[in-house]
């Protein structure tokens, strides 16, 4: 049998990383293999992605030779970045140059970098609409990643960009779930107003990610991207309420309101949903659901999410 191409995967104990490695292991006939990437090989996460037989190495993404090692060797890479571990865009940016380099270095033929919109090029630094946020940003978790689709290109790397979505996990870890109103009812708070929001079980990024790799050349030098539905708040409000056997309300307030949370990265997401709003148009259409299916049979509805996950959304 012919040796299997290794992928390496950043972020591999990770929500988009972490589906990849098991799409890959899962898929006993592959002609891929996965090199998983962690800072602490001995996490239990790391150890679970060992049992599937992933080869688990040591690298962080801040230290360029680490990924020089750990993309040796390997066929292809998924390059993520981790924003909310420092809410730095600049830093995302080196990492993202660092990783671009490492994989021109080992000669990797088909590397994803898992990116967003530069929300910039929607909304100049200059149009006040939206404040502008670090000095030169507008979505600063967004507009980094877009910017450095740029490095890919220009270090040479062979590159999908791939436009990841919103992911309904972010009802269970990312503060986002039903909370309980002044009334005592359920309620999802998200500026969208009518407007259709692309979601996705984070699970499926990987799945996409690994029907990408498997399409060989075909789509290097592409953007492309991903969701599992494109839902309003009042769709989304009623998924849940049909899921959970009680009324959740969707509250749609205005994005300066969301920006005025009390949470870290508040004004950054309130800047996210209002562009998300605002270009629904575009924002949608770079989102092909019939691409990601095509991409991942296995991709989910909320509805399907929903009937795995309820139980673990907290209803505050
Ligand atoms: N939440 C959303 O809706 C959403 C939607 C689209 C895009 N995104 C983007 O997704 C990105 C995060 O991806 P994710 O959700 O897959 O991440 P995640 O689930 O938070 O996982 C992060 C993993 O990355 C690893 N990691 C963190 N810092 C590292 C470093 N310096 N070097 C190497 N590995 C490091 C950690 O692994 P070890 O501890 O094992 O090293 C960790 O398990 C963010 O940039 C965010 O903007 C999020």
């Amino acid at each position: 049998m012919a040796e299997k191409k290794i992928i390496a995967v950043v972020g591999a104990t990770g929500a988009q990383g972490g589906g990849l490695v098991r799409a890959i292991m899962s898929d006993k006939g592959s002609r891929f293999t996965a090199r998983a990437l962690t800072r602490d090989v001995d996490s239990d996460k790391a150890k679970a992605l060992a049992a599937l037989g992933a080869e688990v190495v040591t690298a962080d993404v801040d230290d360029a030779e680490s990924l020089k090692r750990a993309f040796a060797g390997a066929y292809g890479a998924f390059c993520v970045t981790f924003f909310w571990a420092h809410f730095s865009p600049e830093k995302e940016l080196t990492q993202a140059r660092a990783m671009a380099q490492a994989a021109k270095h080992a000669g990797l033929q088909h590397v994803i970098w898992s990116t967003l919109e530069d929300t910039r090029k929607w909304v100049p630094l200059s149009d006040s609409r939206m404040p502008t946020l670090m000095d030169k940003y507008k979505v600063p978790h967004f507009d980094a990643k877009g910017e450095a689709d740029q490095v890919f290109s220009e270090v040479g790397v062979p590159a999908t960009f791939l436009l990841t979505s919103f992911y309904w996990d972010n009802l269970i870890h990312f503060g986002m779930g039903p909370k309980k109103g002044p009334d005592g009812k359920l309620a999802i708070t998200l500026p969208m107003g009518d407007k259709k929001l692309p979601g996705i079980a984070a699970e499926d990024i990987g799945k996409c990610a690994y029907g990408i790799f498997k399409k060989g050349r075909e789509l290097i030098g592409k953007t492309v991207g991903i969701a599992g539905e494109h839902l309003t708040g009042a769709q989304m409000a009623a998924a849940l309420s049909k899921a959970l056997g009680q009324e959740v309300r969707y509250n749609d307030v205005e994005p300066e309101v969301y920006r005025s949370f009390d949470f870290p990265g508040a004004e950054d997401l309130g800047n996210m949903f209002q562009f998300k709003r605002d270009f629904e148009r575009d924002y949608c259409g770079a989102r092909d659901l019939k691409f990601a299916r095509a991409l991942n049979p296995e991709l989910q509805t909320f509805d399907q999410w929903l009937a795995q996950y309820k139980g673990r959304i907290p209803l505050e």
